[in-house]
């Protein structure tokens, strides 16, 4: 066990509910055990400019709740720069920061493994992004909450398109993953989802509705991730209403939403979990490793395999689907 100087600690790419969670039990275990946590602000753009600050337990009071980051986040190119990554490590000398505590997803555990390369500061990351594609972990800090708010909107929007007989096509967030998806539409009772994992045209899909049609079920809520085959829910409605004449269409876009408000139990939980390993993990000299949960206990996979969209989706989850809607 070493004695560690103090940590540095930011988060980066999108925010997603529970990242506050996450800094507050990072804060907390640091400072158990009289390590000075440091809050890089704006991710590795913080770093370069060297907006970087003490952080109190008191900075970390009330904040378990809300969503965001305190932190603020960014994507920063400069720091893949020699010269941004030279300003960033002469930042963390002067801020005497020897390790750091990475909260985002696999471009920002990425950008560590080349600093580390350069400058060897030991880095550990927490999985924080809403669209759970990371390998390493059975769940991203942010995912539950983004289903769950998913789930409530879609919810409504049933009411209406049942009051109408309208087939509508629900955009949910994930550019390259289809989990949002496929887990809000399983609970919501969708008609059908389209997600980018799973490439399937749209024949069968055409001839269900019609069938549908025929026998006079005319409710239809289909679930698209933004990153589908289609190109995203405008454009799927396009071609549907042009194959389909009869069925009136809406689409409705959940968006940014998703990405915020209040993190739900099981983000709080997972996050609080992964700061204090993140710490622990620290201290026993570990490094360029991410903290995940693997079948509900704590793992750490190096960087390099905690890559997005190499955790496969669970057939039966696609099976379920279709099965159930009809
Ligand atoms: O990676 C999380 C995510 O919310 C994706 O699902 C989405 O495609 C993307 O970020 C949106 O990014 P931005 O907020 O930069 O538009």
């Amino acid at each position: 066990m070493q004695k560690l100087k103090n940590i540095g600690l930011l988060t980066s790419g999108g925010d997603s509910p529970g990242m506050n969670a996450a800094i507050r039990a990072i804060v907390r275990t640091a400072l158990h055990h009289d390590i000075v946590p440091m809050g890089i602000m704006n991710g590795y753009q913080g770093m370069i400019e060297g907006q970087i600050r003490e952080l109190k337990t008191t900075d970390v009071s009330n904040i378990i709740q809300r969503g965001g980051t305190i932190l603020k986040t960014a994507r920063s190119k400069a720091f893949m720069t020699e010269e941004g990554m030279e300003k960033a490590y002469q930042n963390l000398l002067k801020n005497d920061i020897s390790s750091l505590i990475l909260i985002g997803g696999d471009g920002t555990f990425r950008g560590a493994v080349e600093f580390f390369k350069k400058y060897q500061i030991p880095a550990i990351g927490l999985p924080g992004t809403i669209d759970n594609d990371l390998s390493g972990t059975d769940y991203t800090i942010g995912f539950d909450t983004a289903v769950n708010t998913a789930v409530w909107a879609i919810d409504k929007i049933r009411d209406t398109a049942e009051s109408h007989n309208r087939l509508f096509i629900i955009e949910v967030m994930g550019r390259d993953a289809g989990y949002i998806a496929l887990q809000s539409g399983i609970a919501c009772g969708a008609e059908h989802i389209f997600i980018p994992e799973q490439q399937e045209g749209l024949e069968a899909f055409i001839n269900a509705v019609s069938n549908d049609h025929r026998r006079k079920k005319l409710t239809n809520i289909i679930v698209v991730a933004e990153g589908d085959e289609f190109g995203g829910a405008y454009k799927l409605a396009t071609i549907i209403n042009d194959k389909l004449p009869e069925v009136e269409t809406r689409v409705s876009i959940l968006g940014h939403m998703q990405r915020g408000g209040t993190p739900s139990c099981f983000d709080r939980i997972l996050a609080s979990r992964l700061g204090y390993a993140a710490v622990e993990a620290l201290i026993q000299g570990r490094t360029l490793e991410m903290a995940g949960l693997v079948n509900n206990e704590i793992m750490f996979t190096p960087f390099s395999s905690c890559v997005k969209l190499q955790k496969p989706i669970a057939n039966d989850l696609i099976d379920i689907i279709s099965v159930l809607a009809k």
